[in-house]
């Protein structure tokens, strides 16, 4: 090989070096054009609005998308040699355009850091940030700005927000208990709900087992349901007893319906308490059949009691007409024993119609406790042992209320020992400022008591229901009213006295009365003994019953009086007048205090009042619970006869009114 062909040779490879080299710049050339190509079209293919800025901040790329979102005119980007204008015209668009030019600004100092943010603009749109250093290599040359309009996504975001705050809130503040149950265990309960179970906080009761809240008689219906709604049924609104934790008993609406707890099938239930309601409707249907019962047995009572008094008048007049030797004597006595034992039970009757202040007399409890024990006690297993003082102070009592307080006591003794037993009544002085008088609550006034007690061996009353037993309605009794102890209660505070109760499950039971002891005599004492007390002047009788003027007539005639009779309170007003214009004016008045159809003695006194304001007046009533009998003074009248009356009792009080000065 020659020097020429080498130089040939060199020259021909050079060339190809050459080729080589322009082949490879032609290749890189266009291996540049295409991914600029490629950038630019991804640039502009994105959703999103995108801006390159170098160190210096001079804008070195950005697509159309961000001069769209923040309507950027070309100039801006195109004509500045850096981004201050472009940032000072994108400012002016936001919410809060200081904070968003000071943080670009942080950023700019800090290259490295990557940025993420919401940018809240004027016009109510919402934009994301995304910003990240360029980096060539290690190096980092600019920083990268992204945009993105999320007003949108961030409208139903923010309603799906505002909506689950909505649920969430009425879920809390719902009125009515709301629990949710999964896998049997319960998972969530409102606040109604901790509420209504008895539950401080969540934790009480969370991971609970359902069924542990359910009533016993319910639990196989409630799981029945459960399982219902689990398979997708829909089952009806459902009345049953929940248990607190307190182990308190509630009557409840229960409605179920299927529900998605944490992705897993749940129950979703609505409890509604209605227990309040349920109990007032119980008290209304009490207080209904009671108050039916009240009419019915006052009514009974006040017919019974004039019937009464026709036997009892004629009986009387009857033992006056014979000697007391004789067998016929002794028969009325029979009669008279029998018809007292009918009044008593008409006493029984009015006790049904509870209520009415007391009218009060003055006696010794020792008889009245005995024959009110034992008449109580008639037809039981039960016995009766008495310890009654001679000495035991007197007290002003209602007998007919009283009465019912001491049956009230002994029926529920009986009631106590199904199996019979013995119960003791004992009656004590109390001194006032007696040690024992404040163990039972009574505060210490300046005052003597007699305490009757009444103690059983009965099944007692536990613990949890010592408080409530005066409560109206409380019964543990299947048939009971649960009124009689609230009666008594209310009867012993009218009396200004004081009961109390001691007991012991299994054991027994005592109750405790104090009634103020009385500084009078005893006003009932045998009237059998008595004479008649016979007087003058003529009556006006105001009677509607016919069978009772007669035997008014004869018993007023008998005691010396001329009897005059008004069948109404017309009448009785016309004949008042009268005779007081003729010059003959009666020297007392009886009234009736119902007369069916009409005007009342109530009433009719106050008209006779005002034609003549001494004259003597005497009510005369079988209600003996009306409030005129235990203050007949304010009402007008000087005196009382109770229905039945016996012609001694009218005798002795028509005396007494017509000795007494006139009001
Ligand atoms: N001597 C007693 N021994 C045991 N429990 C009693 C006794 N006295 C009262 N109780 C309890 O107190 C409750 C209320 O008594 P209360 O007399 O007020 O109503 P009642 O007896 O249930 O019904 P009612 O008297 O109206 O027929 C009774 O249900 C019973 O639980
Ligand atoms: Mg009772």
């Amino acid at each position: 090989m020659g020097d020429g062909d080498t130089i040939e040779h060199r020259k021909k490879g050079k060339m190809q070096i050459v080729n080589n080299q322009v082949l490879q710049y032609k290749s890189v050339e266009e291996g540049f054009q295409q991914s600029l190509s490629l950038l630019r079209a991804t640039l502009e293919s994105t959703a999103d609005g995108i801006l390159v800025v170098d160190r210096n901040r001079k804008i070195v790329s950005f697509n159309q998308k961000f001069l769209d979102m923040w309507q950027v005119p070309e100039y801006l980007v195109k004509d500045f040699p850096d981004n201050t204008q472009l940032l000072a015209y994108v400012s002016k668009q936001l919410k809060d355009p200081d904070a968003f030019y000071k943080k670009v600004m942080d950023m700019y100092q800090q290259p490295e850091i990557i940025c993420f943010d919401l940018l809240e603009r004027k016009d109510g749109r919402v934009y994301e940030r995304y910003s990240i250093p360029q980096r060539i290599g290690e190096e980092i040359v600019g920083r990268v700005w992204s945009f993105r309009d999320v007003t949108e996504q961030k409208k139903v975001e923010r309603a799906l927000r505002e909506s689950e705050e909505r649920y969430r809130e009425l879920v809390e503040y719902s009125p009515d208990s709301i629990v949710i149950h999964c896998e049997g265990r319960i998972v969530f309960a409102n606040s109604a709900a901790l509420k209504l179970l008895g539950a401080g906080a969540m934790d009480d009761i969370y991971g609970k087992p359902v069924l542990d809240f359910i009533h016993e008689d319910y639990k196989k219906l409630v799981l029945q349901r459960i399982g219902e709604v689990e398979q997708g049924k829909v089952v009806p609104i459902l009345e049953e007893k929940l248990i607190r934790l307190d182990g308190k008993v509630l009557d409840c609406e229960i409605l179920i319906t299927p529900f998605q707890h944490q992705g897993k099938p749940a129950v979703l239930v609505i409890v509604r308490d209605i227990t309040e309601q349920k109990q007032m409707e119980q008290e209304l249907l009490k207080a209904d059949r009671l108050e039916a019962l009240r009419l019915l047995a006052g009514g009974i009572a006040h017919d019974f009691n004039n019937i009464l008094t026709i036997i009892l008048g004629n009986i009387s007049l009857a033992k006056i007409s014979v000697r007391s030797n004789e067998k016929i004597y002794r028969k009325l006595e029979e009669i008279k024993k029998a018809t007292l034992q009918a009044k008593e039970l008409t006493q029984q009757l009015l006790t049904l119609a509870k209520g009415g202040a007391p009218v009060k007399k003055t006696v010794s409890l020792g008889d009245f406790l005995r024959e009110t024990v034992v008449f109580a006690l008639r037809g039981s297993n039960v016995l009766a042992e008495f310890t009654l003082p001679d000495d035991l102070w007197l007290v002003e009592i209602d007998e007919n209320q009283m009465s019912q307080v001491i049956y009230n006591l002994v029926i529920n003794a009986v009631q106590a020992m199904p199996s019979g037993g013995v119960i003791q009544v004992k009656t004590e002085n109390i001194s006032h400022g007696r040690e024992e008088t404040a163990a039972v609550g009574i505060s210490l006034c300046q005052r003597n008591y007699v305490k009757i007690s009444i103690e059983d061996q009965g099944i007692g009353i536990g613990r949890e229901y010592l408080h409530k037993i005066f409560d109206p309605y409380f019964t543990t009794k299947q048939k009971g009213s649960g009124l009689g102890l609230a009666t008594s209660y209310s009867i012993i505070k009218k009396h200004e006295g004081h009961i109390s109760v001691e007991s012991e499950v299994g054991r027994g039971t005592t109750f405790h009365i104090y009634l103020p002891a009385s500084l009078g005599k005893n006003a009932n004492p045998e009237m059998e003994e008595e004479e008649l007390l016979l007087g003058k002047g003529t009556v006006l009788v105001m009677e509607d019953d016919p069978a009772i003027v007669n035997i008014a007539a004869e018993m007023l005639q008998l005691l010396g009086y001329e009897a005059r009779f008004a069948g109404n309170g017309r009448e009785a007003l016309a004949m008042f007048q009268e005779a007081k214009e003729a010059g003959t004016p009666f020297a007392c008045v009886i009234m009736d205090l119902t007369i069916r159809g009409g005007m009342g003695g109530r009433d009719v006194i106050e008209k006779i009042r005002q034609i003549d304001p001494t004259i003597k007046a005497i009510v005369a009533s079988g209600y003996s619970n009306d409030p005129v009998l235990a203050d007949h003074k304010r009402y007008g009248f000087h005196g009382v006869v109770a229905k039945p009356y016996e012609v001694k009792t009218l005798g002795k009080v028509l005396q007494k009114v017509l000795n007494e000065e006139p009001f």
